[in-house]
């Protein structure tokens, strides 16, 4: 490959990379993992034994489809379930199961960065549920949510599942969901996973695994900077390392340098130096207590109405309706 991109750049990620590897400590936000390859980790992670998070946000969708389908959509009443962060739909297919075989009425907005993956999911929709309404959308949740505003008419259902909030920070986290709220009538309601605070080995292990399939999914960030930017990173110098703080329920995960090293991210006119065992801070997942999730709730003008766990209270998902 030449000095040419590959991709065009995003111009977000550029930023990202100028002002993360050039500050002090040098961090790179976990958004920009997902490439295909990183969608592709993900999706390895999700089917590991200790990622507990996938397999209690199923189990409670499993348990409580009955009861979600018939909150979400009253008798007579239409929906727009708009699933943010909806990639490959395993999920919300449990629920939209349930409600298409029961003639629940409403239409299915799967909402993802990854216009490669809302395709996917169109395509297996259309084959395992051929008269389920889909309407997928491909954009940044924020750009996204924007628009919704305009759907007044029809009443909307937001899922944002998998803990996909935990990678912000509580100022950011309420950010967010300030701008759900902003985007809901008050009919409407907000669905969201949370993961709880539990045994923090179990935490540990779930971002720690042997096969080192997180440790790879990080490291991606690096192989992209090195595709997109035509930098020489050597990401298997760099090893996986995972913190969890019990007491802010913060878990972190970091790459460190295991020597000292000079990088050229050649596009950006960038020589980013190194000292041994210095890190870049990757991945926050923060795990959450009913009394945090009420905190954040309130400072985002919401109410939580409803929650449902699974059998191990690993995790929770809360709905939540705007504050009146
Ligand atoms: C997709 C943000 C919920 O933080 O648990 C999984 C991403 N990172 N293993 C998480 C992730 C490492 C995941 N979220």
């Amino acid at each position: 490959m030449n000095n040419q991109n590959k991709n065009t750049a995003d111009p977000n990620f550029e930023n990202e990379v100028r002002t993360g590897l050039g500050g002090f400590p040098k961090r790179l936000s976990s958004k920009f993992i997902y490439d295909k390859k990183g969608d592709r980790l993900f999706q390895q992670i999700m089917e590991m034994p200790t990622y507990y998070l996938y397999d209690c946000e199923y189990e409670i969708l499993e348990l409580y489809s009955k009861q979600l389908s018939e909150l979400f959509c009253k008798k007579g009443e239409t929906v727009n379930l708009i699933d943010l962060g909806a990639g490959d739909g395993k999920k919300t297919k449990i629920l939209l199961r349930y409600m298409v075989s029961n003639d629940f009425d409403f239409v299915y907005k799967p909402i993802d960065i990854s216009e490669t993956i809302l395709e996917e999911l169109k395509d297996s929709l259309k084959k395992e549920l051929p008269t389920l309404k889909v309407e997928p959308e491909a954009g940044e949740y924020f750009q996204v949510l924007n628009h919704l505003k305009t759907y007044n008419k029809t009443k909307k259902v937001i899922m944002v599942l998998g803990s996909n909030i935990g990678n912000l920070l509580h100022p950011r986290a309420i950010e967010f969901m300030s701008s759900l709220k902003d985007a809901l009538n008050p009919d409407d309601l907000l669905f969201m996973g949370f993961d709880q605070k539990k045994n923090p080995q179990t935490i540990l292990d779930a971002y720690n695994d042997k096969e080192g399939i997180t440790a790879a999914f990080n490291r991606n960030i690096l192989y992209r900077i090195n595709d997109e930017f035509d930098a020489n990173f050597e990401p298997d110098k760099f090893t996986h390392w995972e913190v969890y703080n019990p007491e802010t329920g913060t878990a972190k995960s970091y790459l460190v340098a295991t020597e000292e090293m000079n990088v050229k991210i050649k596009n950006l006119n960038m020589d980013v130096h190194f000292e041994k065992w210095e890190t870049i801070h990757v991945e926050i997942s923060q795990k959450y207590t009913d009394a945090v999730v009420k905190w954040l709730a309130d400072e985002s003008g919401l109410s939580i109405t409803d929650s449902f766990t699974d059998s191990r209270e690993y995790y929770r998902n809360y709905i939540f309706v705007p504050k009146s």
